[in-house]
């Protein structure tokens, strides 16, 4: 069993998550962090046990004995830190949204291709139970057609203008963050739209802070969408079918739920606890396709990822959202 070796970009919050799920497997070799501050990159590979730590990205992807990083810093870097790793080789599983714009993740595909080097986004959901039995329920017939999905996610984080959520030079908004998981859920059961609608409210610092989606599809179907700062309704996704709903919610420490309500009166509902949050499961994923010489991966391929990008910016083009100096689209 080869062990590969990781390093982790960018030590924040999610990182720490991240390395939890890393130790739950056996072939994954906690290795290097790359920081922009060397104290930091110290005090994480101390806490978590990281052999080496570095004061620069540049130095992280450049160690010749890193076999794969994951990429935790704000969105309005993953295209450059993604860059920088593919250019040396290195194996790359970046956090979401993958990037900015589908310009730029069309290149980071590119690139992967070029540097014939593995590149996956880290997308939590397809990995999950709830996520499976979901699906699962919906092709084996029991609900009806499905006519409607109304998803969404809201929590309410104290507000601080440079955090990357609410500054838009770090790609902040609730969209990104958070509304992104509300739009996968739509492309994962229904597939792309037709026609999709938006409209957002903004915040002091000009980033998007509460945002409305409608897609319509050419079969009568439609999905609302919404993510917000500004109130907590939890993380879920109603699917409302011929016979009955699916409801498919999960909590912020990713307990998964999914419920059952038929018209008939009939219910049913499956829970499911993860350990370590589902984390573990792209990166065994990521080690899976390594071990198989693939680069990429069958379970959150490139292509989804690039047809999310693009309704991504369908949906900021609506709804007026835009990031200065990075938006081909809205700044033409
Ligand atoms: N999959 C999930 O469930 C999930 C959940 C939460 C977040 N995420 C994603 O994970 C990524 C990181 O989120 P997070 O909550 O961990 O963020 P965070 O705690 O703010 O950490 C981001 C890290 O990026 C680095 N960084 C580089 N340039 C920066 C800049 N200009 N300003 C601020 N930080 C900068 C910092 O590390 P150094 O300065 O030490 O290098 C910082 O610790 C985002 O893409 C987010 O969407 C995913």
């Amino acid at each position: 069993m080869k062990i590969y070796k990781w390093g982790i970009l960018a030590p924040g919050k999610m990182s720490g998550k991240f390395t939890a799920g890393l130790k739950m497997l056996g072939n994954a070799g906690l290795y290097a962090v790359g920081s922009r501050d060397a104290a930091r990159a110290e005090n994480f590979a101390v806490q978590h046990g990281f052999m080496k730590f570095y004061g620069s990205y540049e130095e992280l992807a450049r160690d010749p004995d890193v076999d794969v990083i994951y990429i935790a810093s704000p969105h309005s870097y993953h295209y450059e830190h993604t860059m920088l790793c593919l250019r040396n080789k290195k194996a790359v599983l970046c956090e979401k949204a993958f990037s900015l714009n589908s310009g730029e993740v069309e290149e980071m595909i590119y690139e992967s291709k070029k540097q014939n080097t593995f590149l996956m986004e880290a997308l939590w959901p397809p990995f999950q139970p709830f996520y499976q039995k979901a699906r699962e329920i919906l092709a084996s017939g029991r609900m009806g057609k499905p006519l409607h999905l109304n998803g969404y996610f809201s929590f309410i984080p104290p507000f601080e203008a440079e955090d990357r959520k609410f500054n838009i030079s770090l790609g902040g908004g609730s969209l990104l963050d958070i509304g992104i998981y509300p739009v996968i859920d739509a492309l994962t059961y229904f597939g792309i739209p037709d026609e999709v609608k938006a409209s957002a409210a903004f915040g002091p610092t000009g980033s998007e802070e509460s945002i409305s989606i409608i897609f319509r599809y050419n079969d009568g179907r439609m999905a609302t969408l919404y993510s917000s700062f500004r109130t907590n309704v939890g993380i879920g996704c109603d699917i409302l079918c011929e016979k009955g709903n699916v409801i498919a919610s999960r909590g912020r420490d990713m307990n998964q739920r999914v419920t059952l309500r038929l018209h008939s009166g009939e219910q049913d509902e499956f829970v499911f606890s993860p350990p370590a949050m589902g984390y573990h499961w792209e990166a065994e994923e990521v080690m899976k396709c390594l071990d198989e010489g693939r680069t990429e991966s069958s379970v959150v391929p490139l292509s989804f990822s690039l047809d999310l990008i693009r309704i991504l910016d369908q949906v900021r083009e609506e709804a007026g959202i835009v990031f200065p100096g990075r938006d081909r689209v809205n700044e033409e």
